[in-house]
C-alpha cells in the first residue's frame, strides 16, 4: 500500500501555531509517528506539505497514477476551494479528510467542509491522532 499525506497551508507551523488549537507537536514529528505505523503495515509513506492551492491539486493528479491512497489535511482551503474539491472526485482512490481540530467546533467558517463530500470519510478533532487514526480508517475500509 502507497499512501500519499498533504498538509496545506499553515500546517508547517504545527507546534508553534496555535497549539490551543493545533497542539504542540511538530509536523515532522507528526510524520514519523506515522512513518512509524506504516512500518508496522508494510506501507510505503509519501510526505508532502505546501501552502499552495495548485500544488495541492497536482499531487493529488499524481497520486491517482502511483498511490493507493491520500490522506490531506487541506487546511482552510478545506472550508472554500472547489479546486481541491474537484480534483478529489477526479481521482478514483480514497482521500480521508483530516483535520487536527474539531472545526465544528470553531469559527463558523470552520463548520463547512467543501470538500467532505467527495472525501471518503473525515477524521476532525484529534489532534496528531486524527492522522494515525485516518491510516486506521484505511486499514479497515480496506478500499
Ligand atoms: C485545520 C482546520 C482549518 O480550519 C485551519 O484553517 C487549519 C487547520 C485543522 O487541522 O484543524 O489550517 O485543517
Amino acid at each position: 500500500m502507497r499512501v500519499l499525506v498533504i498538509n496545506g497551508p499553515n500546517l508547517n507551523l504545527l507546534g508553534e501555531r496555535n497549539p490551543a488549537h493545533y497542539g504542540t507537536m511538530s509536523l515532522s514529528a507528526i510524520e514519523h509517528r506515522m512513518e512509524e505505523r506504516a512500518l508496522e503495515y508494510g506501507w510505503k509513506m509519501e510526505f508532502h506539505q505546501t501552502n499552495h492551492e495548485g500544488e495541492i491539486i497536482d499531487l493529488l493528479h499524481g497520486a491517482r497514477i502511483d498511490c493507493d491512497a491520500v490522506i490531506l489535511n487541506a487546511g482552510a482551503y478545506t472550508h472554500y476551494s472547489y479546486a481541491i474539491r474537484d480534483a478529489i472526485e477526479a481521482i478514483r482512490i480514497p482521500v480521508i479528510e483530516v483535520h487536527l481540530s474539531n472545526i465544528h467546533a470553531r469559527d463558523e467558517f470552520r463548520h463547512t467542509s467543501v470538500i467532505a463530500p467527495v472525501c471518503r470519510g473525515s477524521i476532525i478533532g484529534f489532534g496528531a491522532a486524527s492522522y494515525i487514526l485516518a491510516m486506521e480508517a484505511l486499514v479497515e475500509i480496506n478500499d
